[in-house]
């Protein structure tokens, strides 16, 4: 029998919040195992919305959805999302727990983790993400990239097969940021099958991608790798994406008449430049 190696299916999705609007139109995309995909669009295109169909906390108004090619349903809805980890975009929506360490043990708790594990594990996380200090603190406390912080441990501590991340580090600084993205690419690469579907604005992570699909207006208006999707300059301005920096300063470049051939980061860049 032939190995099925898709995580995730949405198969000619339709969604609308109110009658007279259509928020999602005919979305059709699926996700191998392993693959890391970044969802990018601009502001209300429907992003967060293909997050919650994801994890059943909205239902298709026609299309269905697969998990692990198990159609997503009233009835398997609570097993299919023990496999999936999410990482919402305001991290307020995330908080249970009276204290950051309850936080992060919540779904440990539901997947009846012995106490001592637990323990170990909530400790465990809660350095990776730089949290440990704060584990007794309220979480209303935090400042909003620190809940970020949390969220994520909380949501990695559970090990899932599939991650999905709405703009999970969008309050963090830059070096947090960075970091953070680390902690991440490194997750993946101790369990390669982890697929990672990232909702995120940051143009250079879609770079470092497997996979990128672009939305907008409730359309998949492009998909495919990342070289193939932003071909040049003059496609991501069509796409109405914002530049990366690398492309930002070879635009910068030619206006002082320096022309540099395609490039497809900073470091590409660099060697062209030397
Ligand atoms: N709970 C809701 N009720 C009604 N309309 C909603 C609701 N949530 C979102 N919408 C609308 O659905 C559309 C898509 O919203 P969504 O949150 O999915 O966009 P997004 O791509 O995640 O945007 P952003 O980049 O700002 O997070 C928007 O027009 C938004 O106003
Ligand atoms: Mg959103």
């Amino acid at each position: 029998m032939e190995k099925n190696n898709t995580s995730l299916k949405f198969n000619h999705i339709y969604f609308s919040y109110q009658d007279d609007a259509q928020t999602l139109k005919d979305v059709s995309f699926e996700v191998e195992k392993g693959e890391y995909v970044c969802l990018i669009g601009h502001n209300g295109s429907g992003k967060s919305t293909i997050a919650r169909l994801m994890i059943g906390l909205l239902s298709p108004k026609k299309g269905d959805i697969e998990i692990f090619g198990e159609k997503l349903s009233e009835d398997n809805v609570v097993s299919l999302r023990k496999k999936v980890g999410i990482v919402f975009q305001n991290p307020d929506n995330q908080f249970i727990g009276a204290t950051v360490r309850d936080d992060i043990a919540f779904g440990l708790e539901n997947e009846c983790v012995e106490e001592e594990r637990m323990e170990v594990l909530v400790d465990e996380y809660a350095k990776k993400v730089g949290m440990y200090e704060f584990l007794d603190k309220e979480p209303s406390s935090l400042s909003g990239g620190q809940k970020q912080r949390v969220a994520i441990a909380g949501t990695l501590v559970r090990n899932p097969s599939i991650l999905i991340l709405d703009e999970a580090t969008s309050m963090l600084d830059p070096k947090g940021k960075r970091e953070i993205i680390d902690l991440i690419h490194k997750t993946k690469q101790e369990n390669p099958d982890l697929t990672i579907i990232s909702i995120t604005h940051d143009i250079e992570e879609a770079y470092s991608a497997s996979k990128v699909i672009v939305i907008s207006s409730g359309e998949i208006i492009a998909s495919g790798q990342p070289k193939d999707v932003f071909t040049s300059q003059e496609k991501l301005e069509e796409l109405e994406l914002d530049l990366p920096f690398f492309l930002k300063l070879k635009k910068e470049l030619s206006n002082r008449g320096i022309e540099i051939n395609d490039v497809s980061s900073i470091e590409e860049l660099k060697r062209q430049l030397c």
